[in-house]
């Protein structure tokens, strides 16, 4: 199949490698793609969130399916115009994508389909914003309405934090004031042809930037897939009682959701609750989640953009376990400083088990450097998490980028 790939991330690069995986001898091509993706398959510079110029290089090369993977595009329409001109794309219209990119569209869909989630409410003033915060109390949680790029979040136990942060995101827009949330994380991938949902494995994120969950929130600083402390039955009770309404609510509406449905959970003393959904798939979970993929991932993709997802059984697994870790730029994620040489990923390549997804990269008078704040997700899979640890972390020391932040307790809670 002719493949084109969006995005230039490594979310992106795991996606390529996934599709690579099947020798079945696929063209891909990625738009705009980074250094890592270029080492592996043909890259073309075009603005991945342009829906015009995206569907004129599709119609042009015979691209038979399009694989959004940020959110960017997906909000600009870019899905939309690739159906209208008849061409397979996998990620949801400009109105489905609102489930990520509008905060209090997702509330609303969650509400008319009877979703479990937290309390919250809208805030258009500063007055309104701060009624919110004492009405719900310490820790207080306060989001960006619109896409902020993992940067809208704020948990804190400091009311005059919270109040600055809803007064910052006031300057761009409402902002949502949330019921606090505690228990573990989940991001579980579901994907959508619009009718009906298949399930990819649980994974989980780590958003905080240091170890024991201290510092700013991220886009994301590792990841481990399985879940083994999960309850029996989880997926399936995800699926009935927050996917399928989820998807049909839309349908009904007359937006139906093709893509991927990233349901981000947590785990409450009284049950289930939605934390967000993505409408993409998630970084880094994804790095976790596709390696251990055993069903092709092109025949998903391609079902799930065609409406076809019905007629296929649950997609498959391997019994290996995968960690990933992000090595960040120094000064992410406020600041990150770019421009720095990266050394080593090849003698990190040579370690069993283990490959290195490019973030932020490119080549620059022969040489890699950072171009961003998550650089490289190291991935490393095993028998257990704790082979697949010691071979993320044996990977991550023989890597050199000065200044380089990462974690050291991803997947330690398993592997104990
Ligand atoms: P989001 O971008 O909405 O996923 O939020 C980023 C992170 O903030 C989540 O992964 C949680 O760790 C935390 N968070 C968001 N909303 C809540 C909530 N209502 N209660 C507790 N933690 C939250
Ligand atoms: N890992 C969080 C996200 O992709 O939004």
């Amino acid at each position: 199949m002719r493949i084109l790939v969006l995005g230039s991330g490594a979310r992106e690069h795991a996606i390529v490698t996934a599709l690579l995986r099947e020798k079945a001898g696929h063209e891909i091509i990625a738009a705009p793609g980074n250094a890592g993706i270029a080492a592996d398959v043909e890259v073309i510079a075009l603005d991945p969130a342009n829906p015009a110029v995206v569907t004129e290089f599709a119609l042009e090369n015979d691209i038979e399916l399009v694989v959004i993977g940020p959110e960017a595009p997906l909000v600009a329409g870019v899905a939309d115009e690739l159906r209208q001109h008849g061409i397979a794309a996998f990620g949801p219209g400009r109105a489905a994508a609102a489930l990520e990119g509008s905060k209090t569209f997702a509330k609303r869909i969650m509400e008319e389909a009877g979703v479990p989630t937290g309390r919250a409410e809208r805030a258009g003033s500063l007055a309104e914003a701060i009624a919110a915060i004492d009405e719900y109390g310490a820790p207080y949680v306060v989001k960006a309405d619109g896409l902020a790029a993992g940067k809208g979040v704020l948990v804190t136990s400091d009311r005059d934090a919270a109040i600055a942060h809803a007064e910052f995101w006031l300057g761009q827009g409402s902002v949502l004031v949330e019921e606090f949330l505690a228990g573990q994380e989940v991001s579980l991938f579901l994907l959508s042809d619009g009718h009906t949902v298949l399930p990819l494995s649980p994974a989980q994120d780590y958003k905080r930037l240091g170890d024991d969950d201290d510092g700013p929130n991220t886009g994301g600083m590792g990841a481990y897939s399985p879940l083994p402390w999960l309850p029996e039955g989880f997926v399936d009770e995800v699926i009935e009682t927050i996917a399928l309404p989820t998807i049909r609510q839309l349908a009904s509406e007359q937006t139906p959701f093709i893509g991927l449905l990233y349901c981000g959970l947590i785990l409450t003393e009284s049950g289930t609750r939605v934390i967000e959904f993505n409408a993409r798939f998630g970084d880094p979970e994804t790095q976790v989640v596709l390696p251990r993929l055993i069903t092709p991932l092109s025949t998903l993709l391609f079902a799930a953009a065609s409406g076809g997802l019905g007629g296929l059984p649950r997609p498959e697994f391997s019994d290996d376990v995968a960690v990933t870790v992000v090595l960040a730029s120094e000064g992410y994620p406020e600041s990150p400083i770019t421009g720095r040489v990266i050394t080593g990923v090849d003698t990190a390549l040579v370690i069993h088990g283990v490959s290195v997804d490019h973030a932020a990269t490119a080549v620059s008078k022969g040489r890699l450097v950072a171009t961003g704040g998550r650089v490289l997700s190291v991935v490393a899979t095993g028998s257990d998490f704790g082979e697949a640890r010691s071979r993320a972390y044996r990977a991550l020391e023989a890597i050199d980028l000065e200044g380089g932040q990462y974690r050291t307790d991803i997947a330690l809670r398993v592997a104990e």
